[in-house]
């Protein structure tokens, strides 16, 4: 027998724009009815069609857990939405094997006017589980949905927190072959997020196919064998998720780790100073290595000065995705500092900044070249990188670490003492006690 769970062939997906999308199974009618109960009948604009996947073969092993990424409007969600057979393909193939249960989009599969449980008895029937199994589970569902005190308020009235945690719930429960989730990172706080990863794992630790959706990159790699990254509808790349993540972060925002500038007569600068090169990189590695929370990097900059006997002073200033300056920094101070005038020629400065420093996120550097006091020079966003963050260390926590910086700071833990017995406590202790 094959190892095959889900084979994926030649898949494409048209959708008509501006026109009502017919019904190709029970549950999109379903679904469209949950989703969208007020629908506007007879509406009808341009019409105009669009290639949500093209040509899309993707094959998933039993046991393997398959990450897919890309930017919105990637097509993920539409090829999650053909396995589940909640739309079918306009052309290609779907082959499953297995019990395929799934949790996508808030609004599908759940009937607002039900409550929570007679939503999990619905959810549980349409994805296949006997009534007498979805008994057996209900307890262990609704406990780790965590919404007990609502499960018999009709869903309308949940929040969609409380909705995908439990779609969740039902889709982790009924035991599938195959677990597609699609985005339960985006919703919800960060302790069940780390609840439903811990839950996919589970299921992936038993053997069992799991397919799933998130835009956070540190879960990716941390639990996906393989990652798919989607970009306007077909596959861009896949492989090893350390590789494709990395390839996706590189290519989704335009960072620029090096500007060059060849000509020194319309480089930035003025008739003393003129920019000639700019690069950010790790410390043991190229322009193309990531860098992440921990990774030593250095930051260069060149430049002609091309009159002797101008005094200039570099200095940046670093700038997170908020705005806010994480540091501004200059060489060291010199006795003789910017009295010292410089012949003309090519000058280097290297800033080394230490790994374990700064926070993950989208970083600029401003350049601004003093001379007697005064700022010749200013050029904004001369480089712009990205700082990843790095598995080690997060103990599988995988949100956001709160802060501006992220250094590692040093913590010792000693054994003080035992449980106190009475004579150690201080006298002033003693008034706490409860009379025998
Ligand atoms: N029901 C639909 N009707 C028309 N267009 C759709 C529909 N669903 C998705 N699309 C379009 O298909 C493309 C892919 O969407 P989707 O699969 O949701 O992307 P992703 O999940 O990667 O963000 C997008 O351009 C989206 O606007
Ligand atoms: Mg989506």
């Amino acid at each position: 027998m094959s190892d095959i769970a889900v084979r994926v062939e030649d898949v494409s997906k048209l959708y008509q724009i501006g026109k009502r999308a017919r019904h190709d199974t029970l549950r999109d009618l379903i679904s469209e009815k949950m989703s969208d109960p007020f629908q506007r009948r007879g509406s009808s604009g341009a019409e105009e069609s669009l290639w949500a996947l093209r040509d899309v073969s993707v094959e998933v092993e039993h046991g393997e857990v398959l990450g897919l990424i890309g930017s919105n409007g990637a097509g993920k969600s539409t090829l999650l939405k053909i396995l589940s057979r909640i739309t079918e393909p306009t052309s290609g193939r779907v082959e499953i094997r297995g019990r395929l249960g799934s949790l996508l989009e808030v609004g599908t599969g759940f009937d607002p006017e039900l409550t929570g449980r007679e939503n999990v008895y619905l959810n549980g029937a349409i994805l296949g589980m006997k009534r007498s199994e979805i008994r057996r589970r209900f307890d262990e569902i609704v406990e780790f949905s965590e919404v007990e005190r609502f499960i018999d308020t009709p869903v309308k009235r949940y929040s969609s927190g409380m909705h995908m945690r439990l779609a969740f719930a039902v889709a982790a429960h009924l035991e599938p072959d195959i677990l597609v989730v699609d985005e339960v990172l985006a919703v919800g706080d960060a302790s069940f997020q780390r609840k439903c990863l811990g839950k996919m794992g589970n299921v992936a630790q038993t053997g069992r196919t799991v397919l799933f959706v998130s835009h956070n990159m540190l879960a990716m790699e941390d639990l996906c064998d393989r990652v798919v990254w989607l970009r306007d509808g077909c596959v861009a790349e896949e492989g090893p998720s350390g590789t494709v993540v990395s390839n996706y972060l590189q290519g989704s925002f335009s960072a620029d780790t090096e500007q060059v500038w060849e000509d020194p007569a319309t480089a930035p600068g003025t008739d003393d100073v003129r920019l000639r090169r700019a690069c950010v990189r790790p410390e043991d590695g190229t322009l193309q290595s990531p860098i992440t929370v921990r990774t030593p990097f250095v930051m260069e900059f060149e430049y002609w000065i091309l009159r002797p006997d101008v005094h200039l002073s570099p200095s940046i200033a670093l700038y997170n995705e908020q705005g806010i300056v994480v540091f501004t920094s200059g060489p060291a101070f010199d006795p003789e500092g910017s009295e010292r005038s410089h012949p003309a020629g090519l000058y280097r400065h290297t800033c080394r900044v230490p790994g374990d420093l700064l926070n993950d996120g989208m970083y600029q550097a401003a350049l601004y070249i003093g001379s007697n006091g005064r700022t010749v020079l200013q050029q904004d966003n001369i480089l712009v990188f990205d700082v990843r963050d790095a598995i080690e260390m997060r103990h599988g926590w995988h949100g956001k670490w709160n802060g501006v910086v992220r250094p590692m700071l040093d913590w010792s833990t000693e054994f003080v003492e035992a449980e106190p017995s009475p004579a150690s406590r201080p006298e002033s202790r003693r008034h706490w006690e409860v009379p025998q």
